[in-house]
C-alpha cells in the first residue's frame, strides 16, 4: 500500500518513541547517554538482544534505548505484556529486524503487514496445512530425517567422535521442513559443509540485525560490502526457491503438501489464489521460519539435557516407559512424553530463539494504565526477560526447571507469561510442527545416546535475530540396552 502515515500522522515507517509515547521522560533509559549516537557505552553490535538484557536487568520492566537518534521502547514486564497482548487495542508491528526481511521474504506471512491482503489469504490458505490431520501426515517423514541424523551420530558415537549440535540440528530442521512442506531433499546430510541455502540465510538474517546498529543514512556507505554481499544472498535464496517450484511443477503437483496448497488451493470464501511472486515470499519464509527457530530450540535444549543429568535420567526413562518396545514411535506417542516436553518448554523459557516480537497501538490508548500510546506507537516485548521475570518465575529464575511446566504449576501463573511462540492472529503458525518435531527428536537422541558435553564449555549465545547456542559440540555414546539401539525408521515391535 502507498500509504505513508497512520491517520494521527506517524509515519508508517520507522516511528521513533518520541513520535508515539506522549509520557517518554518517564520511562528509564540508560545512563551515559551521547549525543547523535544514543546508547552505545558498552553496546555489542553483534549482540543486540543480550545487551537489551543486561539494560532490563538494570532498568526494570519498561525502558528505552536510542542508537542514532531513534528511540525504542522495551517491555518485559508481565502486566505490560499481559496488557500488550489484547488484540483488540494492539497487534503486531513489522518493524526492526522483522523489517529489514522485507527485501528478501515481501509481504510473505511473517513479514506482511496487517494491512496488506496477502497476509490474509496465506493465513486462510496455509492453516489447513498445520491441522492435527496434516501434522500426523508428516510424522513418519519427520521420523525418516531423523534416522539421517541418527547414522551421522551412531558414524560419531562409534569413532568417539564429538558432533557439532547446531550445525546438525539445521541439517536436521531444515530437512524436515523442506520434505513436509515441499517435497524437497536439500541432502544436507551428505554435505560436509552447510546447504547454499543455510549460508545464504544466516547471511541475510546477520545483515537484517546489522543494519540495526547503523544510521540509516550511512548504510550505504558503513555497509556497501555486506549489502552486496546481501544482495547476492538474496539472489541465491531466490534461485534455490524458484528452482524448488519449477521442479514441483514440472511434477505436476506433489502429495498436498505446503507448496501444493501454496500453488494450487483457493481462497475458501473468496477463491483467490496466491501470485507466483507471493509464492516465492511464501516458500522462502516457510523454509527459514521452519527451521531456524526450531534448530535453536533444539540445541538449548540437548545443552541442557547434557549438563543436567538428572533431568536426562527422568526424560529417557519416560522415553523408554511410554514408547517401551516400539522401534518407530507413532503420531500420537509424542505427545506421550510431557516431561520431553517440559525439557523443551523450559529451553524456550531461557532461551526462546526468536526472542522478541513487537507490538503497535490500534488506537491511542494507555499501556496498562501508565504509559500513554497514540495509535501507531510501539514496543518490543523482550520475551527471554518476560520469562525471566521473578515476579512470575519467582528467585530462581535463572535456574533450568523443567517442573515449572508441569500442569499444577502452569495453572498457577497468569495468562501471558511464557510468549515464545508470540501472541495473537500473528503469534506462529508453525508452533505444533515445531513442537513435535523437536519432541520427537529429543525422544528418539535421549533413547539411543548418552550425551557427553564438553566439560570446557560455557553457553554463548549467538545472534542473528534468532538465538543459537555457539559452537555446542556434544560426545553422543550409544546407549548399550536394546531398545535404545533401534532405528528410528524400523517397523515391526521386537523385544529388547
Ligand atoms: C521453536 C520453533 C519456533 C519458534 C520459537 C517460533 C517463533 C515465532 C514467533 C515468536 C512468531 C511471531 C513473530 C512476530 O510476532 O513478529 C512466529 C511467527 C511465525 N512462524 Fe514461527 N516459530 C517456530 C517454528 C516455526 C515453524 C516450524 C514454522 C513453519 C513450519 C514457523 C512459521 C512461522 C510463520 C509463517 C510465522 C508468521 C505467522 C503470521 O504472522 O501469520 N515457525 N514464530
Amino acid at each position: 500500500m502507498a500509504e505513508t502515515t497512520t491517520r494521527t500522522g506517524l509515519p508508517r515507517g520507522f516511528r521513533s518513541a518520541e513520535q508515539g509515547w506522549p509520557a517518554l521522560h518517564r520511562i528509564p533509559h540508560p545512563p551515559y547517554r551521547l549525543p547523535l549516537v544514543g546508547d552505545v557505552v558498552g553496546a555489542n553490535r553483534s549482540t543486540p538482544l543480550q545487551d537489551s538484557l543486561r539494560y532490563a536487568r538494570r532498568l526494570g520492566p519498561i525502558f528505552r534505548r536510542n542508537a542514532f537518534g531513534k528511540e525504542f521502547v522495551f517491555t518485559w514486564g508481565a502486566d505490560l505484556v499481559a496488557d500488550l497482548a489484547d488484540e483488540s487495542r494492539f497487534a503486531k508491528h513489522v518493524g526492526l529486524g522483522v523489517a529489514n526481511l522485507r527485501p528478501v521474504a515481501g509481504d510473505g506471512l511473517f513479514t506482511a503487514y496487517n494491512h496488506e491482503p496477502n497476509w490474509q489469504l496465506a493465513h486462510d490458505v496455509l492453516a489447513p496445512g498445520f491441522s492435527r490431520e496434516a501434522m500426523a501426515g508428516y510424522h513418519p517423514m519427520m521420523l525418516a530425517v531423523a534416522e539421517r541424523l541418527t547414522e551421522h551420530w551412531d558414524r560419531a558415537a562409534a569413532a568417539g567422535r564429538a558432533v557439532d549440535v547446531p550445525g546438525d540440528m539445521t541439517r536436521l530442521t531444515l530437512e524436515t521442513i523442506a520434505r513436509t512442506g515441499f517435497g524437497h531433499d536439500f541432502e544436507s546430510f551428505e554435505r560436509a559443509r552447510p546447504h547454499p541455502f543455510v549460508t545464504s540465510m544466516v547471511g541475510t538474517l546477520t545483515y537484517a540485525q546489522r543494519l540495526n546498529s547503523v544510521p540509516a543514512p550511512l548504510t550505504p556507505l558503513l555497509l556497501r560490502r555486506a549489502g552486496r554481499r546481501n544482495a547476492a544472498d538474496i539472489d541465491r535464496l531466490n534461485h534455490i526457491v524458484d528452482e524448488v517450484v519449477r521442479i514441483r511443477r514440472a511434477d505436476g503437483g506433489g502429495e498436498g503438501d505446503l507448496l501444493d496448497r501454496m500453488l494450487e488451493t483457493a481462497h475458501p470464501g473468496t477463491g483467490e489464489r496466491l501470485s507466483a511472486e507471493n509464492v516465492r515470499r511464501q516458500v522462502i519464509t516457510f523454509l527459514v521460519a521452519g527451521h531456524e527457530t526450531t534448530s535453536g530450540a533444539l540445541s538449548f535444549a540437548l545443552h541442557y539435557l547434557s549438563r543436567e543429568p538428572e533431568v536426562a535420567a527422568r526424560a529417557r526413562a519416560e522415553v523408554d516407559r511410554v514408547w517401551g518396545d516400539t522401534a518407530a514411535p507413532g503420531y500420537e506417542q509424542v505427545a506421550k512424553l510431557r516431561y520431553v516436553r517440559r525439557v523443551l518448554d523450559e529451553s524456550l523459557r531461557l532461551w526462546p530463539t526468536a526472542p522478541a516480537f513487537a507490538r503497535e497501538a490500534r488506537e491511542d490508548t494507555v499501556l496498562a494504565g501508565e504509559h500513554p500510546m497514540l495509535r501507531g506507537a510501539w514496543t518490543l516485548v523482550l520475551t527471554p526477560m518476560l520469562h525471566r521475570d521473578p515476579e512470575t518465575w519467582g528467585p530462581d529464575a535463572e535456574r533450568f526447571d523443567p517442573d515449572r511446566f508441569d500442569a499444577g504449576a502452569v495453572r498457577s501463573r497468569p495468562p501471558h507469561t511464557f510468549k515464545p511462540f508470540g501472541t495473537g492472529a500473528r503469534a506462529c503458525i508453525g508452533r505444533q510442527f515445531a513442537l513435535h518435531e523437536a519432541t520427537l527428536v529429543l525422544g528418539l537422541l535421549l533413547r539411543r545416546y548418552e550425551l557427553r558435553a564438553d566439560p570446557g564449555y560455557r553457553l554463548r549465545v549467538t545472534e542473528r535475530l534468532t538465538l543459537m547456542p555457539e559452537g555446542l559440540r556434544l560426545r553422543p555414546e550409544r546407549r548399550s540396552a536394546g531398545r535404545a539401539s533401534r532405528s528410528p525408521v524400523q517397523t515391526g515391535s521386537e523385544s529388547a
